[in-house]
């Protein structure tokens, strides 16, 4: 049976008021209720996202609620537990602070409320955001570009979102064959060394996990340029002017410094005193597409490697790692979270935003279908198998919301 859209949206906005909590006089959407009990970031930022296409007053809502954590830094937790819920043992995690955790995650706030604007025009929420943005952006090269190379560092793997990702294999100093719980206990113990490191970076990259990640500097990029536009429509010139400022600097950078042995983008990280290209094929290669940084050229090899079989071309969606990476593993898929094949809807919107910023409408038209299709055959789960659509991990989890959007 094949759900309408009409079918769809209703059930995505059942979903959404399933999920939403409110203390005092915030209120927020949580992924998942029994997994997922509290407030994330860059899970805020796509049910913004979502919530933009028929929900205004909740999507506005729901950045306040995220804003209303911002550390004097600027930085934004990826975790704000805004009340005490019991969660499976696994997910019990300190993150080294009390009401919120330690670390951050992807800068997609501006992305949401840049959809928010398109939705209404509603410029005196763009002129609220902006100082949060602004400041936000500024915590990232003053304190995690200690070097002032235009890349911003992440301190660990749950900073890039994709916590199991084998992109920071080599980071986490985790052998050949190791077991997801290996994985987990790794992270944890960056945390506590960031904590005793009372999280200041200067001085501290030698710390084992310092990862220029593609997919975060993409997102910082895009999140610059969006702001400069939202800063120009609201009369904050000099706001506009840092953001261009900073886009030019990381653009460049990018380029200059995350080019993979194949020629295509790659993240880096620090290894000693040395700086180590991670050659690992994720989804992230097609992160440059999203942040309009890609040349058409490298757009077309780009759509090459994902209508290839032998790479990405799967049933349904681009899976997180290319199919001929000894890494790439469907089975591992609980109780963690697993970045090492499974799509999921996240960068399945992503790489959608990307392939129609260069035109390809027509693939990424068939991307937001086979994440419908996987809705249809699944229900709303945190990931799935991308050759037979069975859906993994968290139930009734938001990220599906996306495909209003896609
Ligand atoms: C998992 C995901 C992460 C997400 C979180 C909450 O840890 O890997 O990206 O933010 O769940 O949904």
């Amino acid at each position: 049976m094949s759900m309408t859209n009409g079918g769809l949206e209703h059930k995505i906005k059942h979903l959404y008021q399933q999920n939403r909590r409110t203390v005092g006089k915030y209120s927020y959407t949580i992924p998942s209720s029994k997994t997922y009990p509290y407030q994330w970031l860059w899970d805020s930022c796509f049910m913004a996202i979502t919530m933009s296409h028929f929900d205004i007053a909740q999507a506005k809502q729901e950045l306040r609620a995220l804003v209303s954590k911002q550390f004097e830094n600027g930085m934004i937790p990826h975790i704000i537990y805004w009340q005490h819920t019991d969660v499976p043992d696994h997910l019990k995690i300190a993150w080294g602070k009390r009401q919120t955790s330690s670390i951050t995650q992807p800068p997609l706030l501006a992305e949401a409320v840049g959809k928010i604007y398109a939705a209404d025009g509603d410029i005196k929420f763009v002129r609220e955001m902006l100082p949060h943005i602004h400041n936000f952006h500024r915590f990232f090269y003053r304190d995690r570009d200690p070097r002032k190379s235009g890349l911003i560092g992440i301190i660990n793997p749950d900073e890039s979102g994709e916590d199991t990702s084998p992109r920071f294999d080599q980071a986490l100093e985790l052998g050949p064959s190791w077991t997801l719980a290996e994985n987990y206990a790794a992270r944890m113990e960056l945390v506590e060394d960031w904590r005793e490191a009372r999280f200041v970076v200067r001085q501290r990259m030698d710390l084992k996990h310092w990862v220029r990640d593609l997919p975060f500097n993409c997102v910082l990029l895009e999140s610059l340029n969006i702001t400069a536009r939202l800063a120009g429509l609201a009369g904050e010139g000099h706001v506009a002017e840092w953001a261009l400022e900073h886009a030019e600097k990381t653009s460049q950078a990018i380029r200059e410094k995350m080019v993979a042995d194949d020629g295509l983008f790659c993240s880096t990280m620090n290894w000693g005193d040395k700086e180590l290209k991670i050659n690992i094929r994720t989804w992230a290669l097609f992160m440059p597409m999203y942040a309009g940084l890609a040349t058409h050229d490298e757009a077309n090899q780009m759509v090459g490697m994902m209508s290839d079989p032998d790479f990405f071309a799967t049933s349904y969606g681009v899976p997180t790692v290319s199919v001929d990476e000894p890494s790439f593993d469907l089975e591992n898929t609980w109780p963690w979270p697993n970045w090492r094949g499974p799509v999921w809807m996240g960068s399945n919107w992503m790489i959608a935003k990307g392939l129609r910023r260069y035109g390809y409408d027509e693939q990424a038209d068939q991307l937001r279908d086979q994440s419908i299709q996987l809705i249809e055959k699944s229900g709303f789960r945190e990931f799935y198998n991308p050759f037979s659509g069975e859906g993994y991990g968290a139930e009734g989890f938001t990220w599906g919301g996306l495909v209003l959007d896609m």
